[in-house]
Formats: structure tokens, sequence, C-alpha cells
């Protein structure tokens, strides 16, 4: 038995943030913001207004494209590494929303690489038999773990939401996942409390993302790099047969990087960094809604998913549509 993704969804909030609008409250200008990442944009959230939130718009759009009801889903893994509570975890609070009460649901926390690690947990779901139709979220809220006055991360983060469904099938689906994790690097991306550490002196009990940018850029570069020969090796597939490449949205030059080792022009590539920014788990989901609801992706084709995160955490995903 396969997975496959038989719907997608995303959610993207109201509120659009030129860069024009960063230049007024930090020491930045328009022209570095597009020309170091290729960020033009990016959506926050409403006041008030939380991951889970965004997660039932995002969900509720792949339910329905995948011609199901709610209550058709038997299983919910969500990614987020800004979850609305403690507990009851996202995806429980998700489920209570659509009502498929009594399906599993759980968050998994990956940071940026949390969508592929959670499209990959689903997945093994399925291929045991465990589940039927799986719904697989990343969303954020990571304006409320940025720090506004440090203008080499602020200008980066953003928020949103994107939803795959999964359902068993005996046709290809997801081919294989790669994922690994080197925790050693974790103090070049990092959010500086929690709940358990608690959180630095004057910071008001509020934790905000630190980032070693020069240093992570490197790592992404090449770790991602390992990852998407490694997925095409395991599945003895060359880079030709690639259809679509849709990266982490972290920063065009790092996506460039990928593709260009996939020997890929960038016609081929799915990027929204320019509209989205960088909304971590949500990023990889936001940017396959998009390819696929543009007409660009289209059943039967092959595309690699890949994400790149703090821990630091990466991983691939070869997906037959
Ligand atoms: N506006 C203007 N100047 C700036 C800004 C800004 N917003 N930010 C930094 N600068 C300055 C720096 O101070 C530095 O000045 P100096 O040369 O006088 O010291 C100069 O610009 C260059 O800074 P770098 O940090 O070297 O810039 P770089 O080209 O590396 O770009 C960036 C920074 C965009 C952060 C890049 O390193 C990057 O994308 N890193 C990887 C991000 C990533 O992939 N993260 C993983 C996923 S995120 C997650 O898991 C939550």
């Amino acid at each position: 038995m396969n997975a496959r993704i038989i719907g997608t969804g995303s959610y993207l909030p109201e509120r659009v943030v030129h860069n024009t609008e960063l230049e007024k409250l930090m020491d930045t200008t328009d022209e570095w913001i597009r020309e170091r990442t290729g960020i033009e944009q990016r959506h926050y959230a409403a006041e008030g207004e939380t991951t889970v939130d965004m997660a039932e718009h995002a969900a509720r759009r792949a339910i329905e494209a995948a011609g199901l009801a709610p209550g058709d889903i038997d299983l919910i893994v969500f990614a987020t590494a800004t979850p609305d509570l403690v507990f009851p975890n996202c995806g429980t609070l998700l489920q209570a929303r659509l009502g498929c009460t009594g399906a599993p649901a759980f968050s998994v926390e990956a940071a940026c690489s949390g969508f592929i690690y959670a499209l990959s947990i689903a997945d093994k779901f399925v291929r045991a038999g465990e589940a039927k139709r799986a719904l697989v979220v990343g969303a954020e809220t990571l304006t409320r773990i940025t720090d506004f006055t440090d203008r080499t991360t602020a200008i980066l983060f953003a928020d949103g939401a994107g939803a795959v469904v999964l359902a068993a099938s005996e046709e290809p689906g997801i081919l294989s996942t790669q994922l690994h994790a080197d925790g050693s690097y974790k103090d070049l991306l990092y959010c500086t409390g929690g709940v358990s550490k608690g959180y630095p002196p004057d910071s008001g009990n509020r934790a905000v993302i630190r980032m070693a940018g020069r240093e992570t850029f490197k790592v992404a570069v090449t770790m991602l790099g390992n990852s998407v020969d490694e997925v095409l090796a395991k599945n003895g597939l060359p880079k030709s047969a690639i259809n679509w490449l849709v990266p982490h949205q972290a920063n065009i030059r790092i996506i460039q990087a990928v593709a260009r080792k996939l020997d890929l022009p960038m016609e081929r590539v799915i990027v929204t960094v320019q509209d989205h920014g960088n909304t971590s788990a949500a990023s990889v989901p936001l940017a396959l809604d998009t390819g696929v609801r543009d007409g660009r992706i289209r059943k039967g084709d092959l595309i690699l998913l890949e994400a790149f995160g703090g821990g630091f955490t990466w991983g691939a995903a070869l997906v037959r549509m």
C-alpha cells in the first residue's frame, strides 16, 4: 500500500507587509532584502489569529480538494514550532474543529523541516495500514517569536499554513522520505526561551529566534545538496526524472543552489519566497499548493520536496503526484 497526496490547501493571513514597511521599523532597505533573500513581501497574522486558526483554513481547503469531508480524516499530523498552547497539541485542537473525533492527532516539532517530518510519519501510518486518509499540516505564527529589533532575522520570518491529504492507494505516491538531524548545531539557529528552560532576564517572558545566518546558509546548502542526491539514489532515479522542485522557502540563493545541484532550470522550481517569506513548517505545503492550484504541478508529475531548519534538521521527499 502507498500513500498518495490527493488534495492540497493553504492559507495566508490578510495583512501583507512589504519590505518598504520594514524599512520604517529597522535599519534595512528593500534592495538589501531582495538581493540577499529574494523576499519582497510576507503575510502577518492578525492580533489574536493563531496557528490553529490558519491551519483550519488550509486543512478545509485540502480536504475539499481531496473530495472528502472532514469526518473522513483518520489521522492528523501537525508540524509547528509555534503552537497555540503547550497542550492540547495543535493536532487535537484542529481535530475538534474539524470533528474527526477519535482519530489520532499530534504535533511534530522540527522547525522548518517540520512538514517533511510530518509527511514522513503520516506516510508510514498509511503504509502500515493504520490510517487511510491522513491530514498533514504545517502552520506557523513565526511573528510571535520574531525579534523586531534584530534586522538580521526580522526581515525573514512570516506566518501562514499549508496542508495535504494523504490517501491509501495502490498507485505510487510518496516514493520515499529521507530525514536527518544534527543537534550539535543547536546554537546556530534557536529560540531563546521555553516552558521548561525559562526565558532570558529582561525578555518579558518572550522567546525569540536567533540565527547565525552566514553559517546556517553554508550548512543548509551542503546538507540539502546531499539530501536530494540521497533521495534520488535511494529510488534509482536520475536528476532528469524530476518535474518540479518544491523547496523550503528560506532564501532564494539557497533554492538556486539546490536547483543547480539538480541541473534544474529555475522554471522547474516552485518559488514563493518573494511573496511568503520564511514560514518555517508552512513553507513547503504553501509552495506545493501554489504549484498545484496554478496548474503547474499535475497528476503523474515527480516532485522533490526538501527543507532545512533549526536543530539542525533537514530532509527530502520524492513524491509521484
Ligand atoms: N538590512 C541591511 N543590512 C543587513 C541586514 C538587513 N536586514 N541584515 C544584515 N545586514 C548586514 C550585516 O550586518 C552585514 O554587515 P557587515 O558586512 O557590515 O557586517 C551584511 O549585511 C551581510 O550580512 P550577512 O549575514 O553576511 O548576510 P547574508 O548574505 O549571509 O544574508 C541571510 C543573511 C539572509 C540571513 C542569509 O545568511 C540566510 O538566508 N541564511 C540562511 C537562513 C536559513 O536557511 N535558515 C534556516 C531555516 S529558518 C528556521 O529553521 C526557523
